[in-house]
């Protein structure tokens, strides 16, 4: 043995990998993590605090541990820091939405063999007017745009910008227009989307105190007309995902078309390398787009690139942020 011989462990790790969205989405669930952090610290007093037996939080807490979000020390157990910034309830930052999401969406993996086969889903998801799908994702996503708009908004250097004019098309939550708005108090924002998530960011963005500044619109995004020249930044946030390559260059040209001179398209995607060797968390989403999505996938820089240069765009940078999108902005 010389100690470079494959071992099955990571491979018996990835096959119950559904534990980690078990254990993860049920302890969020039952709102462990806001116990925790309120210092309810043994599995007895979790277990009363949140209705569920001793046996069932001594098992969750086991699996937690073992997973790195909690920490034991003589029988007592606390949030390790990762847990605490970002599972806490009530916080902007919070997964405990996505985390019990992608325990209900866990079933629908049952359909990736067949989606696999056929090439599209029988049954799409993001393609239906109206689907109470988006409702649900909308919410539990939000905490996921805030970093990501929040490094935009210093990139754009929007606190100084003035009086802008800024579209937000499919901006499902309003994370976006609540920030910026409350970061510049000349700007505008008039969110494209479905009736019924346009209702969410309206109320959202209300509790910012600035829906004053706020407008939607309702519709679907590939017919309703964007204007032209009237924005001074447009934003394409986890919509080029959903699309396939003709759809997008499509909506860029749109977009292109809706900015005045000198404006700025921000998109925010989960971009992959030119040789699809990488990043993983970019990689793996292709395949949620093949399970929920007629044409969607994780698109290349270079395909990114080559749309946005089609439509007219000549200034094209990309950004990393800290997510697993990376932003791109085009001139
Ligand atoms: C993945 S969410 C992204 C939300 C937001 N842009 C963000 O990044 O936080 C996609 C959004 O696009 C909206 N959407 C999808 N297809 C649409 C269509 N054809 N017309 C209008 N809105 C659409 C959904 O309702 C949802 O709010």
């Amino acid at each position: 043995m010389t100690g470079d011989e494959p071992t099955p462990d990571r491979i018996l790790q990835l096959a119950n990998g559904y534990w980690s969205t078990g254990i993860l989405g049920v302890a969020a669930s039952h709102a462990l993590f806001t116990h925790l952090e309120a210092g309810v610290d043994t599995a007895e007093g979790l277990a009363g605090r949140a209705g569920i037996s001793q046996r069932g939080a001594e098992a969750l807490l086991d699996g937690l541990v073992a997973l790195g979000l909690v920490e034991t020390r003589g029988g007592r157990y606390r949030n390790t820091a990762q847990a605490s910034a970002f599972l806490v309830e009530g916080r902007p930052t919070s997964l405990t939405d996505f985390a019990r999401l992608k325990l209900e969406h866990a079933d629908g993996l049952k359909a990736l063999p067949d989606v696999v086969r056929a090439g599209a889903p029988v049954n799409a998801t993001v393609e239906v007017a109206d689907n109470p799908h988006w409702e649900k994702v909308v919410t539990a996503i939000a905490a996921q745009s805030v970093p990501v708009a929040t490094a935009a908004a210093g990139l754009l250097r929007l606190a100084q910008a003035g009086p802008i004019s800024i579209l937000d098309i499919g901006g499902g939550p309003g994370v976006y227009s609540a920030l910026w708005l409350a970061l510049n108090p000349q700007a505008r924002s008039t969110q494209l989307d479905w009736a019924p998530i346009n209702a969410i960011a309206r109320r959202r963005v209300a509790e910012r105190g600035v829906a004053d500044r706020f407008s939607c619109v309702d519709g679907d995004l590939h017919t309703t007309d964007f204007g032209s020249a009237v924005h001074d930044i447009v934003i394409y946030s986890n919509i080029a995902h959903q699309e396939g390559p003709q759809e997008n260059m499509a909506l860029f040209a749109r977009i292109r078309g809706a900015l005045k001179p000198g404006g700025t398209l921000v998109v925010s995607d989960f971009i992959v390398d030119d040789d699809r060797g990488g990043p993983p968390f970019a990689l793996l989403f292709a395949s949620e787009m093949l399970l929920k999505s007629k044409h969607g996938s994780t698109w290349r820089r270079a395909d990114f690139q080559a749309w946005l240069t089609k439509a007219g765009f000549e200034d094209i940078a990309f950004h990393p942020t800290p997510s697993p999108a990376t932003l791109v902005l085009a001139r």
